[in-house]
């Protein structure tokens, strides 16, 4: 599939340059369809009843979960439906079992919601240790080498940061943490759909990743892949129907990954769409979207870069899909509703859930900085539309 086909599948592209896949991605029509189908033909509630309408949605939730695993080479059982990459990530921090003393290793360019729940585990004794990215926004693994010790229960790091876009090393972070007796947790809300991953690759105990971006799903769903071994050590946060095999007057024995993390009825529709986006990715083919994405990045780079008073973070090596910059004397706020206003141009503007992050690259006065992000349906044209405007708009200023 073309970026022209997709775009057809995408009626808004029409009315506007969408440049915030960061935040979130468009849904395309055929996942609407399905979800469609869903709520027009065989609406119920899946794994309760045995009527021939449970049995189809109980099928085609099941379906969804085979094609998500496949697509990111894990099996499953691996794979957790949440609402969200934060609630993954939540998981995690409340399910496992922390004693004073321990430590978790986390950088400082990470979203909020792969550090807020680490820096709450304080309160329990726990330590955080912060290791601090360069000036293009990328961590030094030997710097996790250094940190680690005998006290380290948990490294993570976000794959691709959301507020600059900087390319992790997480390989090479996963060799280090393979060695040592500690879990390591990707938060990949940036990579997933976005680049091919493999999970078994990849070797981490845990990745967090949303429906709603990279995937081109829907809002709402989120996963959270989880080795069996890791399961068995993780306790549920949300306990209840679904998640048990048995339950007597006075207790209750869990059922199995990944029921157990499941409680109460989940976004059935959400994750029957998040499926059929799986397979409009693989329709257009995950080599296909990532020439594509580093060659609309690197033009955007470019055509920011030009401009003369722009400040553009990151090095041009080592960004993917996210391009976040500043123009000197305009509030990066003013900047993106100029944007809109003008051309109908969507950027994220401020400081992308991603404080730590912004003031390490030195944007925290200027009030964060604009942040223009795409995927497969962006068009060279769009972006050297975008530049032209940040051109006019900085001539006035
Ligand atoms: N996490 C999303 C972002 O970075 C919402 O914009």
């Amino acid at each position: 599939m073309k970026t022209t086909d997709v775009r057809r599948d995408i009626p808004l592209l029409d009315e506007l340059i969408y440049l915030d896949a960061a935040s979130t991605t468009p849904t395309p029509r055929p996942v609407v369809e399905s979800m469609n189908d869903y709520f027009y033909s065989y609406n119920a509630n899946t794994g309760r009843g045995s009527y021939g309408l449970v049995v189809k949605a109980t099928h085609e939730l099941e379906l969804a979960r085979k094609k998500i695993a496949n697509f990111v080479n894990s099996y499953p059982e691996e794979i957790i439906f949440t609402k969200n990459t934060t609630e993954s990530i939540n998981i995690v921090a409340h399910g496992l079992s922390w004693n004073r003393g321990d430590n978790i290793i986390v950088s400082n360019m990470e979203h909020h919601s792969n550090l807020v729940p680490w820096f709450n585990l304080k309160k329990l004794g726990v330590e955080v240790k912060i290791i601090k990215a360069d000036e293009n926004g990328v961590i030094d693994p030997d710097e996790v080498e250094k940190a680690m010790d005998e006290h380290t229960r948990l490294v993570t790091i976000s794959h691709v940061s959301n507020s600059i876009g900087s390319v992790q090393p997480v390989d090479e972070i996963s060799k280090i943490v393979e060695d040592k007796d500690a879990f390591y947790l990707i938060d990949a809300a940036q990579s997933v759909g976005h680049i091919d991953i493999n999970l078994k690759k990849l070797k981490a105990d845990l990745v967090a990743f949303p429906g709603h971006k990279g995937l081109l799903g829907p809002v709402g769903t989120g996963l959270l892949y989880c080795t069996r071994d890791f399961s068995a050590e993780l306790e549920p946060l949300n306990l209840g129907g679904g998640t048990v095999e048995n339950v007597t007057e006075n207790n209750f024995e869990l059922t199995e990954a990944p029921a157990c993390f499941e409680g109460g009825t989940q976004n059935i529709a959400g994750f029957i769409g998040l499926g059929s986006a799986v397979d409009y990715l693989e329709r257009i083919g995950m080599s296909k979207i990532e020439r594509h994405s580093k060659k609309i990045t690197r033009i955007m780079y470019q055509e920011i870069q030009n401009i003369e008073n722009a400040q553009v973070y990151g090095s041009p090596e080592n960004i993917y899909g996210i391009v976040s910059f500043n123009i000197d004397n305009i509030n990066p706020h003013d900047l993106a509703k100029l944007l809109d206003a003008v051309k109908s141009i969507c950027v994220r503007s401020g400081f992308h859930c991603a404080m730590p992050s912004i003031r390490h690259m030195g944007a925290n006065q200027l009030g964060g900085t604009v942040r223009a992000s795409i995927h497969y349906y962006n068009t060279r044209e769009e972006i050297e539309i975008f530049g032209e405007t940040l051109q006019e708009i900085s001539k006035l200023h």
